[in-house]
């Protein structure tokens, strides 16, 4: 999504920055894992692929993903490449034609190094932040691999109550309708974070 090409949120854990063919190499070397393909529901793609790929979503109206970097080794001097720093990705998807204040979340923190920190957990409140005040969102929907323990207590910590079931696609179906109390909530959790033009690279200071 273009409205997100020159934003950076600042977390305490976590950077989201745009998604860039600066982060494909490690990001297609992430996708070789067959767990992360079975845990994300995707197809393995060639690099070239993976770099199509990064261009369409930069286009896609329906589509906004941040890569998700350690905010701890962004923040190290001498400055550090991105792609030295990258956690995971989040995705936010408008699967609805119907209805833009839905929006479908995903969420990857692929290096197992950075698992277990609250950095997913961080990636998507920064994301549902973002969702609903930049992108109008008022209900977020995730859909978990039934197996996926991990993921299906992160989106229940997140207030997120299970809706549906698919046996087919053995998947479970995740909403959270953002009522005031929940927009409250999440603005509380998200007071912190700092929205920062974004310049690309990071040979720049910070
Ligand atoms: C699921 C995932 C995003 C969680 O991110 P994370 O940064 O490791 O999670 P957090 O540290 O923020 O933990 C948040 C909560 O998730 C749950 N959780 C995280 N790891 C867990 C594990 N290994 N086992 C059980 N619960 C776990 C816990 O409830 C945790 O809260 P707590 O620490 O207060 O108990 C991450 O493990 C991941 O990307 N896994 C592979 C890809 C995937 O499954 N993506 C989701 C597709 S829908």
């Amino acid at each position: 999504m273009r409205l997100n090409q020159n934003t950076l949120l600042l977390g305490k854990k976590v950077v989201l920055v745009p998604y860039t063919s600066e982060h494909v190499p490690r990001y297609h070397e992430w996708m070789k894992s067959e767990e992360l393909q079975r845990l994300t529901a995707s197809e393995p793609l060639t690099l070239e692929q993976e770099y199509a790929m990064q261009c369409s979503w930069r286009e896609d109206a329906d589509k906004c993903t941040f890569i998700v970097l350690d905010a701890e080794k962004w923040q190290a001097q001498p400055v550090p490449t991105e792609e030295s720093c990258m956690a995971g990705d989040v995705n936010l998807f408008l699967t609805d034609v119907e209805d833009p204040t839905l929006g479908e979340i995903e969420v990857m923190i692929a290096e197992p190094s950075c698992r277990g920190q609250g950095f997913g957990t961080e990636a998507a409140l920064l994301m549902m932040s973002y969702g609903v005040t930049k992108l109008g969102l008022t209900k977020f929907e995730a859909k978990i691999g039934q197996g996926n323990e991990p993921s299906i207590r992160m989106f229940q910590k997140l207030h997120f109550k299970q809706v549906a079931v698919s046996s087919i696609f053995q998947e479970v179906t995740f909403r959270l309708t953002m009522s005031e109390a929940e927009r409250q909530w999440l603005l509380e959790q998200t007071s912190h974070v700092e929205e920062k033009p974004y310049r690309g690279g990071s040979t720049e200071p910070h």
